[in-house]
């Protein structure tokens, strides 16, 4: 790949998702890009950059966005934030609820990617908020990747570290062509609402504030005036002692922002005084 042509792909991610890629992704960059030139039928990279100029680029731009940013993700990751979420978030705002007059316990998972991390959440408050409403909203900037979550089938790898009762309790297994697939059961599937939504393109539309938000390994890849600004939306969206779960890797130290740090990776807005 031309240095023009990195630097290319590089600005328009950034204008799009802010995304940095550093120097150190072009590899990454190169290696993704194959697919979509493949999928284009672009005969060339530099083909390739001048398609993406082209008026009617913006599917193709999203397309770019979906094959760049890195989805990884796996059910009940960085597990203890589903303990503190069990033993201490949502008894916290349960028992806050009703003086509080909330209607229900809002939890927004922030780049959900593929769903293992919004369904990981619905088991865990399944398993205790008691009779308590609650609703997860769960948002990505890949259409690709929010298809996948909101159909909820897993493949057998990626179920088979969750315990067996996790497994009977939420999950379906497929028979016939569905063989090795695993379906979340419609019941947990209904508490999850799936949205497209670019972090980063202003105010998230949600009318209602949240008791607890996952924002976890997506801050990581944008610079700090952006994680600062992101930040601070995140904050604005969280209730007075609700929590913000970033990814370990994403330490809040380095920017600005209203919040505590209580456990590693783990923050809260403050109570009022
Ligand atoms: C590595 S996954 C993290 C998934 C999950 N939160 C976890 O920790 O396992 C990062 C996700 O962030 C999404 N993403 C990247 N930039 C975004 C943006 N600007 N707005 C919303 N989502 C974004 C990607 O599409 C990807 O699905």
């Amino acid at each position: 790949m031309k240095d023009s042509e990195f630097e290319f792909i590089r600005s328009v991610v950034y204008e799009r998702s802010r995304i940095n890629l550093g120097p150190d992704k072009r590899e990454l960059v190169s290696a993704r890009l194959g697919k979509r030139l493949r999928a284009t039928n672009a005969p060339s990279l530099h083909a390739y950059c001048q398609l993406l100029q082209a008026p009617d680029a913006e599917e193709e731009m999203g397309n770019l966005i979906d094959a760049i940013s890195t989805n990884h993700t796996f059910f009940f990751r960085e597990n203890a934030h589903f303990d503190f979420l069990r033993e201490q978030a949502v008894p916290e705002m349960a028992a806050r609820a009703r003086a509080e007059h909330w209607p229900k316990l809002n939890i927004w998972s922030a780049a959900c990617s593929s769903g293992e991390e919004p369904y990981s959440i619905a088991m865990t408050l399944a398993g205790c908020a008691g009779p308590w409403p609650w609703q997860i909203e769960a948002t990505d900037i890949s259409h690709r990747i929010l298809a996948k979550a909101k159909l909820g089938v897993y493949k057998e790898e990626t179920v088979s570290r969750l315990p067996a009762d996790v497994r009977r309790a939420h999950f379906q297994e497929g028979f016939g062509p569905q063989a090795g697939n695993h379906r979340v059961k419609a019941g947990l599937r209904d508490r999850v609402a799936f949205h497209h939504l670019n972090l980063l393109a202003g105010e998230p539309p949600f009318r209602e504030p949240f008791q607890v938000i996952f924002c976890r390994n997506v801050m990581i890849y944008f610079d700090r005036p952006t994680q600062e600004q992101l930040v601070a939306r995140l904050a604005r969206r969280l209730v007075p002692g609700g929590y913000l779960f970033v990814g370990h890797s994403e330490s809040l130290t380095h920017i600005n922002h209203p919040l505590r740090l209580i456990r590693p990776a783990i923050y809260q807005q403050p109570l009022r005084s």
